[in-house]
């Protein structure tokens, strides 16, 4: 290993301490759906990466308004231009956490530490912990180590941290586009995110594809308001049973998709991809541990990890407007919203979707032949992400993760989704030679971390070597040959 970079894990380990706080400081700070806490959590990245030496401002949004700001800038204030240039994405809003009840260790937003009960791993927990506040400020611990251990940062790095993830990245796919986007994105190199998981606990991996998402929402409307079901059950049309009917059309309890022609666009199993799930360090095991449960679909971890990342699926989340407490309440609902998603691979689209659906709908909705009215939407989308992983950005992490874990990573993909993964691609761009420059998913948390569950957390060893793995990645990239010409 170099001497840099020894100094610089040497730094990381007596840092411990101040990215423990740095860690709780940011778990404080509730962004979830309020802007000016948003805000705060945005200036507070902000400020911290300049008191550093960068050069990051906040992006208000004009249209629409009312979003939380993009934090954008570059690291260090003078762009080197013998250095190469690494775009950074991740975000700092999070869920909800209302279910502090059903927290082992509340409460969510302060971190706590403690050991968790499924895999006996040392974590800190609190909302963000994982997804995505633990590796944002990893950026951040990373900076501070090298500036510490007297390193100069061997590339320049662009950031773009955005408040609106979790609800579909409204407005960045625009400002990726616009002219301060273009800005951003100018002589890069490649790109890198950390917003994903190992698969399990003991091997890391390196993510090369998400899939998609559309989220809809179906309402069906009828009485002008509640009624009794004794007085008028039978005689009249009810909207939650048009609604049940209506989503029993769209997936059966395999979870195979219902709605025609959905997966045509699904594309073909070749043996190369067969091949490529060989070595991967994953077990019906982790998905019983992750789960909680032996409720796993297939028996097969590879029939498993294809049903999560190359094949569609439909999960029906909620419905709105109906009585869900413990009450035996015999009430009519007069309007009801069912939610759902669905989960797109390569080669589906949004735009095919979302008709699809639709028209889907219209037919199931017309053989009810209801005198209800029924409307429908689609909330949140975006595109599914694939990149191919041979290319010199993923072995620059692949030997950053070997270095710090002992352990060749596994190239995954995931089937979660980055609204703006296939955006902050073609903000990329080409090369020279008209190859799609890289973005890598270079994860710091793990399988059981428990994203936007109660007791999100993240094992304080992976959160502590987060740093170290974007150091030595941003070392590895800058050594490496290839990247750019
Ligand atoms: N960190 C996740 C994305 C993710 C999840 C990557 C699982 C790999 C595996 C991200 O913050 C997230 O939760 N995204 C939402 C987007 C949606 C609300 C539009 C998702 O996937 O549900
Ligand atoms: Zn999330």
């Amino acid at each position: 290993m170099s001497s840099d970079l020894e100094k610089f894990f040497q730094k990381v380990e007596e840092l411990k301490p101040t990215f423990k706080t740095r860690l709780g400081d940011a778990i404080k700070i509730q962004s979830v759906s309020d802007v000016d806490l948003k805000r705060q959590m945005a200036t507070s990245l902000k400020s911290q990466i300049n008191d550093l030496g960068g050069d990051l401002d906040l992006h208000e949004f004009d249209n629409p308004p009312g979003l939380p700001p993009l934090v954008i800038g570059q690291y260090p204030k003078e762009w080197d231009k013998s250095k190469k240039t690494i775009v950074v994405y991740g975000h700092y809003d999070v869920q909800p956490a209302d279910d502090g009840d059903k927290w082992k260790h509340p409460p969510p937003f302060e971190l706590t530490e403690g050991v968790r009960e499924v895999d006996q791993k040392k974590c800190y927990f609190g909302r963000g912990s994982t997804d995505d506040k633990g590796p944002v400020v990893s950026w951040i611990n990373m900076l501070e180590a090298y500036q510490k251990a007297n390193i100069d940062l061997p590339v320049n790095l662009r950031f773009l941290f955005e408040g609106m993830e979790e609800s579909g990245s409204t407005g960045l796919p625009e400002f990726i586009k616009s002219d301060d986007g273009k800005k951003l994105f100018e002589n890069a190199d490649a790109g890198v995110i950390s917003d994903n998981y190992w698969l399990g606990t003991t091997t890391p991996c390196l993510t090369y594809g998400l899939r998609g998402i559309v989220y809809f929402s179906i309402t069906v409307s009828g009485p002008a308001w509640e009624l009794h079901s004794g007085l008028f059950g039978g005689t009249v049309y009810e909207p939650m049973t048009d609604l049940i009917a209506l989503l029993s059309t769209l997936v059966d309890s395999q979870g195979k998709i219902l709605i025609p022609d959905l997966s045509h666009d699904v594309e073909p199993l070749t043996q190369e991809e067969i091949d490529s799930y060989k070595g991967i360090d994953y077990t019906m095991q982790d998905l019983y541990t992750a789960t909680g449960s032996k409720t796993a679909i297939y028996d097969d971890p590879t029939a498993t990890l294809m049903a999560r990342w190359r094949y569609p699926s439909l999960s029906i989340h909620g419905i709105e407007g109906a009585y869900s407490g413990p009450d035996t309440k015999t009430s009519i609902a007069p309007k009801v919203t069912g939610k759902f998603s669905i989960r797109t691979v390569p080669k589906m689209t949004v735009e095919d979707i979302s008709t699809m659906v639709r028209d889907h709908l219209d037919r199931e909705w017309k053989k009810l032949h209801s005198k209800n009215t029924y409307s429908f939407k689609v909330n949140d989308a975006g595109e599914t992400w694939r990149t191919k992983p041979d290319h010199p950005n993923f072995e620059a992490a692949s030997r950053a993760t070997n270095t710090v874990w002992g352990k060749k990573p596994d190239l995954t993909r995931e089937g979660g989704s980055i609204p703006v993964s296939l955006n902050i691609q073609e903000g990329l761009g080409t090369d020279s030679e008209g190859n799609p420059k890289s973005l890598v998913l270079l994860p710091v948390g793990t399988a059981n971390d428990g994203a936007h569950g109660p007791d999100e957390s993240i094992p304080i060893e992976n959160y502590v070597n987060g740093a170290k793995v974007l150091g030595a990645y941003l070392y590895e990239v800058a050594n490496e040959k290839g990247v750019v010409e």
